[in-house]
Parts: structure tokens; C-alpha cells; sequence
């Protein structure tokens, strides 16, 4: 991705590998739009902090992060410790399991770690550039699409799940606009995607999350697309705690709803949206905005990170295979797509 520091720019991924160092890097999402820092982990320990904290985040680069924890903790000689810290830092989404059980295949097979983990990398990263051509085949000229939370290369490798396809049609010359809810509690719209947009040069105004349904009404949105954390098989999924509001929003407006993501965030193991478990985060995330407190003392919060969107509100998801249509995502499991 496209990252500005004064008045460079430099192309950088949201995560990798130094084999030199033995170490994870990563742009640290904590500290983003203010500053651009970057936070070095050593130890797989340390990798599990990133994930927990959120100085990564985002289901594809959550995996990411976690092959190359598995990478540390192999060396470490502390697989099966490794993968059980990594697989606890995060409960929703499903590319972080898929990830470290990859991993810990490969580190059975005897494959060489290091070599195990690029693969994945660059198996992730093709993903997302084939999400963004099939992607960019949906969006005409002049369209106003909205996004919900961060599903952009911060939350990848690189190109993102739902932004890739708004950086291949802005590249190849289409004008859009594009909506970015703010995304309460945590603010991915607002830090995270508009940065990622303003660095890519494309238009695009943050609205407060209960806005969408005003400008949907007015006539102001073309077409919704958001990412996701974990996609059952009846194409239930799970995403940023909104998603629901925002798709159910769209069929009340007649504004198609697409899912972009990558194979690895399928879960089909799992037979509806009921089975996804969801995380639940501090309540001081709701109770104060950037370290201010804005609720009376006493009061409590509530503070589920993901909501669950029933299959019948998607139009379609955007995979590096094609678009897959709800009913169809089973068909992955028994191979027949
Ligand atoms: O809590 P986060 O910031 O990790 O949540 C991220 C999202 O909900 C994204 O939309 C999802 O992971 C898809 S990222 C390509």
C-alpha cells in the first residue's frame, strides 16, 4: 500500500517478516491516522499481544500475523504453546485459526517454517488482488459505495478485502465516491480507511454510523461492500458490529450488499451464523473516546465487537474464485465451484 511520510511515499505492507532479525513487523494500527510507527515482535508472545491489542487487526492480516508467530514460536521450540496463544488472542475470525492450523501442518510435515509462512503470505496477497479485479467488474463509473470499519490493505497483506476493488476501478480511471462509516467504538472507518483512501487519492467523506440509512433513503448510495470475519455455509457471516444495521438498511433501499473475502475467512465447518462465536471487548472502549470519558461514572457498557448478517442480504461475495452467491458458498465445501 501506498503509505505518504511527509513528502515521500513509500509502498509497504501491514506485516512481515524479517529473516535477518527473526522478527515480526507490523505498522502499528494503534497509532494510525496521527502517526506512523511500526512495532517489532521477536517472541510469539509478543505476536499475541499485537493480535490482542490491535496493533494488527483485521481477519487477513490477523492470519498473517499468526504464521509468522508460528514461525517464532517454532523456533522458540514452543509450537503447540504458540498455537494455542495465538489461536486465544481472537476469537471471531477465522483466518486466524485457519492460519495457525496451516502452520502447524506444515511444521509436521517437516516443510521449513519460514518458507510454510511466506506461501501463506503471498497466498493471501494474490487472494486479495483477485478479489479487487472481480470486484472492480461490479463497479461503474460515477458510484457512491459505502463501507463499514477497515477491510482495506491495513487489514490484509496488501489491496484489502472490500477496498480492493475500489483500488483497482479508481486506478483504471473510474470516478467514485466512496462513504466511510466511522465505526464506533474503535474508529477503523474514520482512522484507518479514510487514511488508506486520502493516500490512494480517492474521494470520500466519513459519516457518523448512524447516517448510512439518511443518505441510503436520499438516493446517495450506489452499492455496499464490506469485508468480513467469518462466512458460514449458509453464507451467514460475521463482521464489525454495524454490518447488520447497514445490510439490512440496503434491502430496505434496494442498494446491492457485497462481501469481499478470501477463501480463508470461510468457515464451513460451521452450518450458520448461530455456531460464530463473538467477541466481546472492554466496555471502556464504549465509555470513553480517545482517552476521555464521555459516559457519567457509574454507568456501564456493553460491547460485542461483530454482529452476525443473515445470508439473505447478500447480493454476492467477492472471492479470488469469482463472486460466490449466498446459497452457493456450500458448494466450496464439496468442491464443485
Ligand atoms: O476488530 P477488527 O478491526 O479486527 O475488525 C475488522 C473487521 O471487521 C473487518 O471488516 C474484517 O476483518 C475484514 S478485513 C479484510
Amino acid at each position: 500500500m501506498k503509505v505518504k511520510i511527509g513528502d515521500s511515499v513509500l509502498d509497504m505492507r501491514s506485516v512481515w517478516y524479517d529473516r535477518e532479525n527473526r522478527s515480526v513487523g507490523f505498522i502499528d494500527q494503534r497509532k494510525l491516522p496521527h502517526s506512523i510507527e511500526t512495532y517489532e515482535a521477536n517472541r510469539y508472545s509478543e505476536v499475541a499481544f499485537a493480535i490482542k491489542d490491535m496493533v494488527v487487526r483485521g481477519a487477513p492480516a490477523i492470519g498473517a500475523a499468526a504464521v509468522y508467530g508460528m514461525v517464532l514460536g517454532y523456533h522458540e521450540r514452543e509450537v503447540e504453546r504458540a498455537a494455542e496463544m495465538l489461536k486465544s488472542t481472537r476469537p471471531t475470525a477465522h483466518d486466524l485459526f485457519h492460519a495457525v492450523d496451516y502452520m502447524l501442518d506444515a511444521i509436521r510435515e517437516g516443510k521449513n517454517p519460514e518458507e510454510a509462512a511466506e506461501s501463506y503470505v503471498m497466498g493471501s496477497l494474490d487472494a486479495c488482488e483477485r478479489i479487487g479485479r472481480y470486484g472492480n467488474e461490479l463497479i461503474e463509473d460515477g458510484m457512491r459505495i459505502l463501507t463499514h470499519c477497515n477491510a482495506g490493505a491495513l487489514a490484509t497483506v496488501d489491496y484489502g478485502t472490500a477496498l480492493a476493488p475500489m483500488r483497482f476501478a479508481h486506478r483504471d480511471g473510474k470516478r467514485i465516491f466512496v462513504w466511510i462509516d466511522e465505526t464506533r467504538p474503535r474508529l477503523q472507518g474514520a482512522s484507518l480507511t479514510a487514511w488508506e483512501l486520502l493516500n490512494e487519492g480517492i474521494d470520500h467523506a466519513i459519516i457518523a454510523d448512524n447516517a448510512a440509512g439518511y443518505f441510503m433513503k436520499k438516493g446517495e448510495v450506489d452499492m455496499v461492500i464490506v469485508g468480513a470475519d467469518r462466512i458460514a455455509k449458509n453464507g451467514d457471516f460475521a463482521n464489525k458490529i454495524g454490518t447488520y444495521e447497514k445490510a439490512v438498511l440496503a434491502k430496505e433501499n434496494n442498494i446491492p450488499f457485497y462481501v469481499a473475502a478470501p477463501l480463508s475467512t470461510f468457515d464451513l465447518s460451521i452450518d450458520s451464523g448461530d455456531d460464530i462465536v463473538i467477541e466481546e471487548r472492554s466496555e471502556n472502549e464504549v465509555l470513553y473516546a480517545q482517552d476521555c470519558r464521555i459516559a457519567p461514572e457509574g454507568s456501564k457498557a456493553r460491547n460485542p465487537a461483530f454482529d452476525v448478517t443473515p445470508a439473505r442480504y447478500v447480493k454476492g461475495f467477492i472471492t479470488e474464485k469469482g463472486i460466490i452467491e449466498p446459497e452457493d458458498v456450500w458448494k466450496l465445501k464439496a468442491n464443485v465451484l
